[in-house]
């Protein structure tokens, strides 16, 4: 799909361009301290369906929601003492805190990709930080660059990428840390660098009183973007099937009826804004055979079917 990508100045109108664009559902690349990110209403689960779309991601990797300040982020996650010490310290700031999310938070499921916790992270740029509080809601936002592409840190770079993908580019000029946030996760045992970035690891000790703790390795379950650590249904998975069988709940998808379907009308991004919380729901129901119909692998179609592949893998022994 191609349309027009508006290009907004920073000043009164472009945000109020922007926030209403965002308020609407719609695509807004922003800048922050680090690098652009591609910004969505985070409580809409099609705005944060295209964003994957637009970025032509082949998976569900989880997203970073931006927030006004502390306040915000502790209304959408489980704050701990270490996580305000740490917010205290370094928000506004290039800083990214992965918490338990809060299940009244109102956050589209498909932003954390099926995970249990949400990142949350407040923007020092002052464009970003308007641009949130004229919005009113948690932003959901990757870099915003096609999947693969290197981190925009200007707006001609999100142009160079994103331009007809996208509804509007908020131009703040260059990004000042050039390098995307430093990803934290307080946990019992200590704090946890899952992604090293614009803070270092010297600051974030002397903070903490406390070396922080290497990431975990691929096989634990907390890695960012990681096989293991996505959701996987508790029944067994059946791709491709167009009818049930046996003692099977069908998920559907366009002209496959299912006991519950990801979209209706055959519409893609509609089936990725429907794909975590139809999992979900299928555990509700106590599923143990789940069925799903063939879905296009064309766009964002692949992510859908990369997460569908993993959802039926073979389930590591985890007592082993
Ligand atoms: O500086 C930044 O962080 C930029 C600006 C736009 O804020 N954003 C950014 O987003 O770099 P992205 O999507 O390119 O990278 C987000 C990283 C991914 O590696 C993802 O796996 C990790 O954050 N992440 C998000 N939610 C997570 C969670 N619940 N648990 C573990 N890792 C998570
Ligand atoms: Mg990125």
């Amino acid at each position: 799909m191609v349309m027009k990508t508006e290009r907004l100045a920073p000043d009164p109108a472009g945000l109020d361009r922007a926030a209403d664009l965002l308020r609407q559902g719609r695509l807004v690349a922003f800048p922050t301290e680090t690098v652009y990110g591609l910004g969505a209403d985070a409580r809409n689960a099609e705005a944060v369906a295209a964003i994957y779309a637009a970025k032509g991601r082949p998976s569900f990797n989880p997203l970073i929601v931006h927030c006004a300040d502390l306040d915000q982020a502790a209304d959408l996650v489980e704050m701990t003492e270490t996580a305000r010490t740490l917010a205290k310290k370094f928000w506004p700031g290039p800083m990214t805190l992965v918490l338990p999310l809060r299940p009244t938070a109102g956050i589209a499921p498909l932003v954390k990709a099926g995970l249990p916790t949400l990142a949350v992270r407040v923007p020092a740029k002052e464009v970003a930080q308007e641009l949130i509080a004229r919005t009113g809601c948690p932003i959901a936002a990757p870099s915003a660059n096609r999947s693969g592409r290197i981190s925009p840190t200007r707006a001609d770079h999100v142009l160079t990428s994103l331009n007809g993908r996208i509804d509007a580019v908020l131009d703040g000029g260059a990004c000042d840390v050039g390098l995307e946030s430093t990803i934290l996760a307080p946990v019992p045992e200590g704090t946890r660098l899952l992604r090293p970035g614009g803070l270092t690891d010297e600051d974030i000790a002397a903070v903490l009183g406390q070396p922080v703790l290497p990431a975990p390795n691929a096989s634990t379950p907390t890695a960012p973007g990681q096989l293991s650590s996505h959701y996987a249904p508790a029944g067994t998975v059946r791709l491709n099937a167009t009818e049930p069988r046996d003692g099977e709940t069908l998920l559907g998808f366009g002209r496959v009826e299912g006991d519950l379907t990801l979209s209706n009308r055959g519409d893609l991004i509609e089936a990725a804004a429907r794909l975590f919380e139809s999992l979900q729901e299928l555990d509700r129901r106590g599923a143990d055979k789940i069925a799903i119909a063939p879905i296009p692998d064309t766009g964002i179609g692949r992510a859908i079917n990369d997460r569908l592949r993993r959802a039926a893998a073979p389930r590591e022994d985890l007592s082993a």
